[in-house]
């Protein structure tokens, strides 16, 4: 099977990446290496990778319409999975319009090569965050009540619309799957566990924003578990949830990770910031009925993993400041 992840240089997508391969996928990755963090990790990312004889780098922009068509023009893609996007709220307060342009431009401008090209299976990297603070949880993707407060919540609303779009009008199977807090190594240096991890380790004082707060956390081989199995099962159109079904206080939160690094954490409250929601938590009925997805692994497991890894990391830069 051909399959092309966009933003797979990324978080999530060199995870899906790994794992494709190991399936025995032909993995082509489009990524345009955006500097929302450094070209140095995402090159980590895939350092595994890219020795793989069914590894293929495409450097590139999925706005960029004609270097789309020469791509899909040169390799049959059975199938895409598109994550390729500017993530996080509080960046898309500062840019909402550099978020429209990637994220729903972007998405438009891979549906229409899609179309053109006869591509008919997508996986569409969707949010918790279109729910937006829906008052009514756990949070079922049959909801009509959706209320996006971030201009990131708002594109990946607006890509899930293009996708039901291109789908009820082209017949591209596409499933868009709301994935909900993903952490685990490899993980985006703005998002808050990588932050706290890591002034945790360092003794730094951190900064918690909002009182009461509470988060679906998903391990990222969860989220992976989850798109892989979208991928073989997509049909028509859909919308599934991706999370770890607990709702997880920002207190047990650090509860947790001082357990795991045997650190305490030096806390400075701050208030609510805006783009924020206060509370998600995944209703998991669907995605585990139609998907046969099933989340495994527990939030100290997860964390232990993360922290593995940037202690890794940090050995790793060490090393080579010495040598
Ligand atoms: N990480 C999470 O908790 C989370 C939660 C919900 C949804 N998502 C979605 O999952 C996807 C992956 O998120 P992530 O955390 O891995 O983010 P990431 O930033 O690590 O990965 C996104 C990748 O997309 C690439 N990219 C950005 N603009 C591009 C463009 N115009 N053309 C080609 N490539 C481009 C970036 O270089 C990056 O490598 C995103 O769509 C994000 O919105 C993530």
């Amino acid at each position: 099977m051909n399959v092309l992840i966009t933003g797979g240089a990324g978080f999530i997508g060199s995870h899906v990446a790994d794992h494709l391969l190991v399936m025995g996928c032909r993995v082509h990755v489009l990524d345009n290496f955006h500097s929302n963090y450094s070209r140095e990790q995402k090159l980590l990312n895939i350092r595994s990778s890219l020795n793989h004889s069914a590894y293929h780098l495409h450097e590139g922009d999925i706005r960029d319409a004609t270097a789309l068509a020469n791509l899909f023009r040169q390799y049959p893609f059975d199938v895409v999975i598109h994550l390729a996007a500017l993530p996080g709220v509080q960046a898309s307060l500062q840019h909402p319009d550099a978020y429209t342009d990637v994220n729903i431009n972007g998405t438009r401008t891979l549906l229409h090569t899609m179309h053109q090209f006869g591509v008919r299976k997508l996986i569409f990297g969707s949010s918790s965050s279109v729910y937006g603070d829906s008052p009514a949880m756990p949070l079922q993707e049959n909801s009509q009540q959706l209320f996006p407060i971030s201009p990131y919540a708002l594109t990946k609303y607006k890509g899930e619309q293009l996708c039901r779009h291109y789908s009820q009008q082209y017949g591209i199977d596409i499933t868009c799957l709301r994935f909900f807090t993903a952490y685990g190594p490899r993980q985006r240096p703005d998002m808050a566990i990588y932050q706290f991890l890591e002034a945790i380790r360092q003794q730094r004082p951190l900064s918690i924003y909002g009182k009461g707060t509470s988060r679906d956390y998903t391990f990222v081989a969860d989220i992976v578990q989850g798109i892989s199995k979208a991928m073989l099962r997509v049909n028509g159109f859909a919308i599934y949830n991706i999370g770890s079904g607990c709702c997880i206080s920002l207190r047990q939160l650090i509860t947790t990770m001082e357990r795991v690094t045997n650190q305490k954490a030096l806390i400075i409250q701050k208030p609510d910031r805006p783009g924020d929601v206060a509370h998600t938590w995944a209703d998991l009925t669907q995605s585990k009925q139609k998907l046969d997805y099933q989340p495994t692994t527990s939030l100290s497991d997860g964390l232990q993993q993360m922290a593995d890894w940037l202690s890794s990391r940090s050995t790793y830069a060490n090393l080579s400041f010495v040598g």
